[in-house]
Formats: structure tokens, sequence, C-alpha cells
């Protein structure tokens, strides 16, 4: 084989190594966008235990059952919803929130783009502990 061919196909052989790379990290979701997307949620959600906003504060959501923050005044849409917050519930909610709960009043359009919301929940795994 030439030179040429062999590093033709060196370089084929680690685009397609990046290209996997790529395809995984996007299914975990990135933390770092998903920090940078968070900007959409921040004005009306802290993070920080205790402190609710316009929105109740998020800490300790994954795992915690809907409208339980204390000292928040939930819909009851949110508190008789029944849903715990995981991975699954998360993204549903995030993606079309007046479809999954109707009549909550949290005032959000949703988020299209279902990368955004896999990086916005890698990003809130960490930042909710
Ligand atoms: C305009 C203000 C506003 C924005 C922006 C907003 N939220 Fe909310 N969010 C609320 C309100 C208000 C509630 C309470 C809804 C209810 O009680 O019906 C809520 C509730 C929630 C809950 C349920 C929490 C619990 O304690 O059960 C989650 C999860 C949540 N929001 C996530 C998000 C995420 C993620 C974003 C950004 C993608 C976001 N919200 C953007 C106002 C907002």
């Amino acid at each position: 084989m030439s030179r040429v061919a062999l590093s033709a196909l060196a370089l084929l052989a680690l685009s397609l190594s990046q290209l996997v790379f790529l395809g995984s990290a996007q299914a975990a979701g990135n933390p770092e966008e998903g920090r940078k997307a968070f900007a959409k949620c921040r004005a009306c959600h802290q993070l920080e235990a205790g402190k609710n906003a316009v929105g109740p504060s998020l800490a300790g959501l994954f795992g915690r059952k809907a409208g339980t923050s204390a000292g928040f005044k939930y819909s009851d849409a949110m508190v008789k919803s029944g849903i715990t917050w995981n991975d699954e519930t998360i993204a549903k909610y995030m993606a079309d929130p007046k479809g999954f709960i109707p009549g909550n009043k949290m005032v959000f359009p949703g988020i299209k783009r279902e990368t955004e919301i896999a990086d916005l929940i890698a990003y809130l795994k960490d930042a909710t502990k």
C-alpha cells in the first residue's frame, strides 16, 4: 500500500473515532453546555437550598417529589401531580411544561432541542446536589 493511502486510512480512522466520541458525549449530555443553557432558568430558579424565587429552589431536585421545596407556594397542579423528579420526568417537563403538568404555573414555553435538554440534565445532576 502506498504511503498516501496509509495516511488517508489513518486520518479516516481518527475522524471515525472522533465521531464515536461526539456521539456518546451527546447522548450523555454536556454539562458545560447545560450550564450555559441554564441561563434560561436562572431568571426564576436558584440552585441553593431554601432560596425560592419566582420559581422554587432546585436544590436536591433529583429524587425529590414535585412541589416539595419548603416555603414555596406551588400550584395545586404541581403538588397533586404525584411526580418524582428524575432524568425522564425532568426532560418531559422541560420539553413541554404545560403539556406534562396541565395547570402548573411555570411560565416557560419549553425547550425543543433534545440535545439541549440532555445538556441541562447533565448540568443539573451535579449543580443541584
Ligand atoms: C418565568 C419563570 C420560570 C422559568 C424561566 C423557569 N421556571 Fe421552572 N418553575 C417556575 C415556577 C413558578 C414553578 C412552580 C410551578 C408550579 O407550582 O406550578 C417552577 C417549577 C419547576 C420545577 C419543579 C420543581 C419542584 O420543586 O417540584 C422544575 C424541575 C423546574 N421548574 C425546572 C425549570 C428549568 C430546568 C427551567 C429552565 C429550562 C425553568 N424551570 C425555567 C418558574 C420558572
